[in-house]
């Protein structure tokens, strides 16, 4: 019997987008963009079975090894910390992580900072660089509320558009680190399906390659 690649699929827009370049480098299964509630697809003949996960769940998949490669945006990396090669920046999912407050807010370095976020650790490791005393509120979503309704003084928190702030009638103050998506591998998924894995990877390369002449 062939060998199977597990492929840990974002679930969501950046997912489809980066299984159509998975389908172009060689790894196709159509069924994956079927509309159904099925989670798990495979090619036996290709070789591949693609997984439908939470993007935030993606590297856990990867680090134990349920999936050889996935697709992870660089925030998750920088916040777990998990323990997989991250072979390519896929130049897509592009985004920042910034540290937003409401319009016109005034940092008073007297007082400890109060700053709600989903990523504690790149929080608090910007703040660390800067020598600032914070004070971390963990919030799950909708971070933009809190310093809205007084739980906090700003978010640090992923912005793309920058619509959600502007709604929210809240500013960047200052960014942290730009974010993308990016494909990692589980470490010995990388060496024993080494050539499969060098496969999608070389194609991948040659297709942002192409995409950027
Ligand atoms: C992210 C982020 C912001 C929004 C930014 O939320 O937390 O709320 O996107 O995008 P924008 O700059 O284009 O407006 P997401 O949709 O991932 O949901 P959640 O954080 O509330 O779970």
């Amino acid at each position: 019997m062939k060998e199977m690649l597990n492929v840990a699929l974002p679930k969501g827009r950046l997912g489809e987008k980066v299984y159509s370049m998975f389908e172009k480098a060689g790894f196709p299964c159509p069924q994956v963009m079927e509309q159904t509630r099925k989670l798990i697809f495979e090619n036996e003949e290709c070789g591949v079975r693609y997984f439908w996960v939470k993007p935030s769940d993606v590297a856990i998949y990867v680090e134990r090894g349920a999936a050889d490669i996935g697709v992870a945006g660089k925030d998750i990396l920088l916040e777990y910390n998990p323990d997989v090669y991250e072979l390519l920046d896929l130049k897509t999912g592009v985004c920042k992580m910034a540290v937003a407050a409401p319009v016109g807010f005034r940092d008073d370095p007297r007082k400890t900072l109060k700053v709600a976020t989903k990523f504690s650790r790149i929080a608090r490791e910007h703040y660390l660089k800067k020598g600032r005393n914070i004070d971390i509120i963990h919030l799950n979503g909708s971070i933009e509320i809190a310093p809205i309704l007084g739980l906090t003084d700003v978010i640090v928190d992923i912005v793309e558009t920058g619509k959600t702030l502007k709604e929210n009638n809240l500013e960047v103050i200052e960014d942290v680190v730009p974010i993308s998506a990016r494909l990692i591998a589980n470490k010995s998924g990388y060496k024993f399906k080494n050539e499969a894995v060098m496969k999608i990877l070389n194609s991948l390369t040659a297709q942002l390659e192409e995409k950027a002449e």
